[in-house]
């Protein structure tokens, strides 16, 4: 049996009201609903991070998410962080160590790795692969992503305690 409901929610930054299938998960909701494809679906069990995308400022797996459960709530997906230039330095640090290479896995893991440079500001080499240790890529070898955001903590550190 079919079941609507109504959810009103912020999407980057950008106020939504749809009727949903209690089913939907969010992000076959952002993908399909909204156009927002930034964010990837592979596994859709929770397991390889393809989907990271935040809600009310934590990083959450869009598959294991209902898009019904959101009401109020707030969404930021690839496309809103990289408007809002919050991860301009992460993407160009992508860049310069050629961290991204299929590209298919990038999305979800910017999405992570800005939650460590929200949350964890300190963190160690070790801490930044724990951290994105559950953002899988079958290309990199995952040493230029860490590489990647160590740059970036270390650059945004230093221009703090200037
Ligand atoms: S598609 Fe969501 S964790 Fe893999
Ligand atoms: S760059 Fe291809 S899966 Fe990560």
């Amino acid at each position: 049996m079919n079941r609507r409901i109504d959810v009103s929610l912020t999407v980057n930054g950008e106020k939504v009201s749809r009727s949903v299938d209690t089913r939907t998960h969010l992000i076959d909701f952002l993908r399909s609903e909204l156009g927002l494809t930034g964010a990837h679906t592979a596994c859709e069990h929770g397991v390889c991070g393809a989907c990271t995308v935040r809600v009310d400022g934590d990083a959450v797996r869009g598959c294991l998410v209902m898009a019904a459960s959101l009401d109020g709530a707030v969404v930021e997906t690839i496309e809103g962080l990289s408007d809002t230039g919050e991860i301009r330095d992460l993407q160009a640090a992508f860049v310069a160590r050629n961290a991204s290479q299929c590209g298919y896995c990038t999305p979800g893991m910017l999405v992570s790795a800005a939650d460590i440079l929200k949350h964890a500001p300190n963190a160690s080499r070790d801490d930044i692969r724990e951290h994105i240790s559950g953002n899988y890529c079958r290309c990199t070898g995952y040493q230029a992503i860490v590489d990647a955001i160590d740059d970036v903590l270390k650059a945004r550190r230093e221009s703090e305690a200037a």
